[in-house]
């Protein structure tokens, strides 16, 4: 009972898109307010940022960060947020029940960007707000100067234009939670407008339309349909949301749950592509799937949210073992789709069901999922292949039998290297791969590493901020262009051929 796999540099699926590697900064919870920004932090730079986490941020390797939400930007006046900080008012943040300072906002957000060397993703208040509040954001960031909102953002100590390209139009409009939810065709609509008059304003940004909160949602389907019939031509991508958890302590269906975000994905370039004949459009609509993790969102309730407190400790999820492995599947599933995933974004970054945990005034730490992160970003280069694997089948109460072994590589160009990312989800067995690797030139056994869920339940800690690390895969070999490895059961694998 093993597995084999074939890859061959010619069969190629697309360019591995650095903005694949992305994060998410919302104002919820710590993850603004004693996540990146802690003033009096012993580690805090001249500008409040914490260096701690800064450094971490950078290992990580995250490419492009969205900003300011999720749900808190469906109430968000953004002119709260810049000026001078003494006159910034505090607000009711209707999204989390939390008490706003606007402290940090825009400005500070895009200088944090520039010291973590990440592309800054922001997102537009469509839930209460509209045209108009969205077209002077994009003055004030975008700009020269000259006009009322860009003089104002040189006035506030920015001469240059934050020239942010990525904008989001709202954040999960079907939603009953959001504010200002609205129906596809109310939302497809309103982006709609909102995109061509943000498109005047700076015709070189890229737009993100809304697509479904979740693949569950009564909606789903019909929402990414409609929405885009109304707004093909003015947007560059649609997103994705899905956050998964162990249920029921089934951890054989949690370790397959990469089988659902697969055919989530499946399903929205199905239906874009659907939109595009209809429409008899030639461009290809992308995908930004702008929110994914693992989140026991059964332990998140209505009442848990904060009673009007600043910066709460919401939804700090302690990541395990499992949760770490599942986290490698699901980048192998965004990999394996680069040919119409363009943007990902893992939520969130610091605190918030996040890699990065921080104490306020003190450490801050990796959490498990830190690592395949970090790994698949430095070491996913070049060109997407197709990896074409076969394996004994894991039996899933959620989706049914499963193949044991998924995988997928790339191939650098200009190094020749290639990245095999291989993840075993078989709770019980160790799987003895075999992989034939199509390459004109002999390759050599580079490295190889593995995260495994032995303790499935392992956590790292400030005490033990090391307990779940990436561990050598020393049974790996190369010879004669056939690479072999024994994956542990619940394991995570990077083997690297040069
Ligand atoms: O990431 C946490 C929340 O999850 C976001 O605010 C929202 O967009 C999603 O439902």
């Amino acid at each position: 009972r093993s597995g084999s796999l074939v890859l061959d540099p010619d069969f190629t699926i697309g360019p591995v898109d650095r903005r694949l590697f992305g994060s998410f900064v919302e104002h919820m919870g710590r993850a603004v307010y004693t996540g990146v920004f802690e003033p009096g932090h012993p580690e805090a730079d001249e500008n409040g940022f914490r260096g701690d986490v800064l450094r971490l941020v950078r290992e990580l390797g995250v490419s492009v960060v969205r900003y300011p939400g999720g749900n808190f930007v469906s109430g968000y006046r953004w002119e709260d947020g810049v000026g001078p900080v003494g006159e910034r008012p505090n607000r009711l943040d209707l999204a989390w029940r939390q008490h706003e300072t606007n402290r940090f906002g825009l400005d500070e957000f895009v200088c944090w960007t520039r010291s973590a060397g990440v592309e800054p993703m922001m997102a537009v208040n469509l839930g209460t707000r509209g045209v108009q509040e969205a077209c002077d954001l994009l003055e004030y960031a975008n700009h020269d100067s000259g006009t009322y909102w860009s003089d104002l953002r040189v006035k506030h100590g920015s001469p240059a234009p934050h020239d942010i390209r990525l904008w989001c139009l709202g954040n999960e409009p079907d939603g009953p939670w959001q504010l200002g939810a609205k129906t596809a065709y109310e939302y497809g609509r309103l982006a709609n407008e909102t995109a061509k008059a943000m498109r005047r304003v700076d015709p070189g940004i890229e737009l993100v339309l809304c697509g479904s909160s979740n693949s569950s949602m009564p909606t789903f389907g019909t929402w990414e349909a409609t929405a885009l019939e109304q707004a093909y031509d003015t947007v560059d991508y649609i997103s994705l949301h899905a956050y998964y958890e162990e249920r029921d302590h089934d951890l054989a269906s949690f370790l397959a749950s990469a089988v659902d975000m697969d055919g989530f994905i499946d399903g929205v370039v199905a239906t874009a592509d659907h939109v595009r004949a209809k429409l008899r459009e030639r461009k290809k609509m992308m995908l930004s799937f702008d929110e994914w993790n693992v989140w026991t969102q059964r332990r998140f309730t209505g009442r848990q949210r904060a009673d009007w407190e600043h910066a709460p400790r919401l939804i700090e999820e302690t990541y395990t073992a499992a949760d770490a492995v599942v986290v490698g599947s699901y980048l192998i599933t965004l990999l394996r789709h680069a040919d119409r995933v363009r943007v990902a974004c893992q939520a969130q970054l610091v605190n918030v069901i996040a890699p990065i945990r921080t104490e306020p005034s003190g450490p801050s730490w990796r959490q498990t999922t830190y690592h395949p992160f970090a790994l698949t970003a430095r070491w996913a280069r070049g060109t997407v292949l197709r990896v074409e694997s076969t394996s004994p089948q894991c039996v899933t109460s959620a989706f049914g039998a499963v193949p044991a072994l998924d995988a997928v590589a790339t191939h650098d160009e200009d190094t020749g290297d290639i990245a095999l990312f291989c993840v075993n989800r078989s709770t019980t067995d160790a799987l003895p791969v075999s992989g034939r690797l199509g390459t004109r030139e002999p390759l050599a056994l580079l490295d190889a590493v593995v995260v495994a869920a032995e303790v499935p339940h392992a956590v790292n800690d400030p005490r033990t901020p090391d307990r779940v690390v990436p561990k050598p895969l020393s049974n790996a070999r190369v010879d004669a262009n056939v690479v072999t490895a024994l994956l542990p059961p619940a394991s995570w694998s990077l083997i690297r051929l040069s």
